[in-house]
């Protein structure tokens, strides 16, 4: 039997349209959320991804401003911007993308942007709230990833997750979320030995390792859920961590990539972005 393909740009345009219809309730009361974006430096994927968020939440009715700057920028000068933005009172949520150039220090970064602002969820603060299960803001791409499975209809709970990577972005946090809805959670990574043996256990599997192809048939059980968030590019195409074509033929669910997690990761950023403006004017 062959996977339900999990469309999570479908899935994105459904709760962009529910998010358009809250800013439209929220300008009504004199409240209009807004984004500030800040990203440094010239990478082309960079570039792309910020301008796909200012597009994005423009196209919801919500103002996000840019702010660019040359790779030149020193630390200080870009601590300062951010402690403006904290004080601006029109401004609810405050992004700086990521990778920042070498000379400056990432957490040093995140750490500065107020935590009432943090629409990111990277603060140690808003890491500490979602670890101990308080309401907070979620980082957007593992919330997407269970925003995407619950809507599926997919129970979560009492379920063996297991999780393929364990970066700060994407796996610990999405095992964490996964924990938070009682799963049982295991992570594998580089170290771990024998790691086909625990991915053929997962009757949720979630791929997040960056690499082209990684899981194919054989490493999953039949009847799995395969949530595929790799962003790789092969011969100029993107294509994820999972060979889609074998698994699609054992799993029960399978999301594809592209359409698939990462227009979640953006609507999610929408969604933390109005919470944030409810907060603030509450
Ligand atoms: N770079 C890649 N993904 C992200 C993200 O979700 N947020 C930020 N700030 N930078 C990123």
């Amino acid at each position: 039997m062959a996977a339900e393909i999990i469309y999570g740009s479908e899935l994105a345009q459904e709760i962009r349209s529910e998010l358009k219809s809250e800013v439209e309730t929220l300008n009504g009361q004199g409240i209009h959320p807004k984004l500030s974006v800040i990203i440094i430096g010239d990478d082309p994927a960079s570039k792309s991804y910020v301008r796909g968020k200012q597009k994005a939440s423009n196209k919801i009715g919500m103002d996000a401003d840019l702010w660019e700057y040359d790779s030149t920028i020193t630390e200080p000068e870009l601590l300062n911007k951010i402690e403006e933005l904290n004080n601006e009172k029109s401004v609810h949520g405050i992004l700086v993308q990521l990778p920042l150039p070498e000379h400056i220090e990432d957490q040093k970064v995140i750490e500065a942007i107020s935590p009432e602002k943090d629409v990111d969820g990277f603060h140690p603060i808003s890491i500490g709230k979602m670890m101990t299960n308080q309401e907070t803001f979620l980082p957007c791409t593992p919330h997407g990833i269970i925003v995407m499975m619950e809507r599926a209809g997919i129970e979560l709970e009492g379920k063996h997750a297991v999780i393929l990577g364990r970066s700060n972005l994407v796996g610990k946090p999405v095992g964490q979320l996964l924990l938070n809805k009682n799963a049982t959670v295991t992570y594998c990574h580089s170290k771990t030995e024998d790691a086909q043996n625990i991915t053929k256990q997962a009757d949720i599997l979630i791929v997040a390792i960056g690499k082209p192809s990684v899981i194919s048939a054989e490493d999953i059980k039949s009847g799995a859920v395969v949530i595929d968030v790799g962003v790789n590019r092969v011969d100029g195409k993107l294509t994820g961590d999972v060979d889609f074509e074998s698994v699609k033929e054992k799993a029960s669910y399978l999301t594809p990539v592209p359409k698939g997690v990462g227009p979640m990761t953006i609507t999610m950023l929408l969604h933390n972005t109005i919470e944030a403006a409810k907060r603030i004017h509450q």
